[in-house]
């Protein structure tokens, strides 16, 4: 069985990791690079630090508006598709990437697999959303973090094909954690010492394009009681500049760091404030708490376990969130598995082939 995946944004790099190298064991992998992360600490340094093969093809597509964005992928992996030929095509995540990657084997009549299916937030005005419920409903192959994203995708009547596996992003933590503490220079780097400051990661469009929300978010990390490390991605990057926001004297704004780096600053923290998905269970893996800046969660088992709080953008909801919530130290169950998850979507492949 041959396999062409589909790559493009930061955290398909990291989910890649660990399932392209089980894959490869067993079938032949064809990897593309649709090009929409493009910085080296937004996509090469990952190729590097987690030992990703080099791509077969990179499309280059980089920034641009949805459709633009989107548009340019189908019509450069379709070309691709129709070359290679494969047997499978591989998406991860609800990326743009990912959706072009589905409809463009979709229309191809190739099989898609989708690794991190069932996931909704419920809010449309959300681009992920559209990618994920759009990519779910092309896909033969499912493969479900949790029973609950099962559950979603038997709600929207897809029930043939879906495996729940666990997280893809536990089998990344947990084969760099160790690695990352050994050669990471952080949190010394930051000039902040491990358990003294809070990190924070914002890159949603719904936070960084709303003037007030960015606004909200900064003035939060500001009346927080210790230093605040601040990795900024590109696109908030702008928009700071964009709308002459300043962040506060306690942050230090630095660079997207690479995953290794990232992993240590995240365990060393004394909690989590951030937008991202993939941050949000890794404080949860990493047992940091979080508090999440956004109206709602996917990862809704990190929320009722009592690990992760939902605040949105207010300052006074995410200040008193931080306080009252930075020393808990719940039970902590398996929510998503056991870190096994690219062994068991290559089992699901054998049992096909
Ligand atoms: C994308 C995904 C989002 C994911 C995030 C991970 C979509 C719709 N969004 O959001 O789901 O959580 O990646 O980080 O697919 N830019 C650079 N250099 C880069 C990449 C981006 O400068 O290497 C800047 C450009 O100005 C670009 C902006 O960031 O316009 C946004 O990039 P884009 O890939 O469109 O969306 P993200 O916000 O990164
Ligand atoms: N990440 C990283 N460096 C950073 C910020 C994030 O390595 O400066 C990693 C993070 O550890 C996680 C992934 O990128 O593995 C999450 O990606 P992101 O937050 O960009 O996207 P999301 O998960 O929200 O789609």
């Amino acid at each position: 069985m041959r396999f062409l995946t589909v790559l493009g944004a930061r955290p398909q790099f990291v989910k890649a990791a660990p399932l392209s190298s089980a894959l490869r064991r067993r079938f032949a992998e064809v990897l593309v690079h649709t090009g929409q992360h493009y910085d080296h600490e937004m996509s090469g340094v990952f190729f590097e630090e987690l030992g990703i093969p080099a791509p077969d093809h990179h499309l280059e597509v980089g920034s641009g508006p949805h459709g633009e964005q989107t548009g340019v992928m189908l019509a450069r992996l379709e070309a691709v598709m129709q070359r290679e030929r494969p047997d499978i095509v591989l998406v991860y995540g609800d990326t743009n990437s990912t959706l072009a990657g589905a409809l463009a084997a979709a229309k191809l009549q190739i099989p898609v697999a989708h690794v991190e299916a069932g996931l909704r937030s419920f809010n449309r005005a959300m681009p992920e959303e559209i990618n994920r419920v759009v990519t779910d409903h092309l896909s033969t192959w499912l493969f479900a973090p949790s029973a609950h994203a099962a559950q979603q995708l038997s709600a929207e009547g897809i029930g043939r094909g879906v495996h729940v596996v666990g997280d893809i992003m536990l089998d990344a933590v947990l084969q760099h954690a160790e690695r990352a503490r050994q050669v990471s220079p952080y949190p010394q780097a930051a000039n902040v010492a491990a358990g003294e400051y809070y990190l924070c990661t914002v890159h949603r469009a719904e936070n960084t394009d709303v003037a007030q929300r960015l606004r909200d978010i900064l003035a939060a990390l500001g009346r927080l009681d210790q230093p605040v490390v601040l990795p900024l991605h590109p696109r908030t990057r702008k928009r700071l500049a964009e709308f002459g926001l300043t962040p506060g004297p306690n942050v230090r704004v630095i660079e997207p760091v690479g995953y290794l780096d990232m992993l240590q600053l995240e365990r060393s923290a004394t909690a989590i404030l951030t937008d991202s998905g993939g941050v949000q269970k890794e404080a949860y893996y990493l047992e940091v708490p979080c508090v999440t800046l956004r109206e709602e969660t996917e990862w809704v088992e990190t929320v009722v376990v009592g690990w992760n709080v939902v605040t949105g953008t207010d300052p006074d909801a995410i200040a008193e969130a931080v306080e009252r919530h930075r020393d808990v130290r719940p039970p902590h169950p398996s929510l998503y598995g056991h870190g096994d998850a690219a062994e068991r979507i290559v089992r699901v492949f054998d049992a096909t082939d």
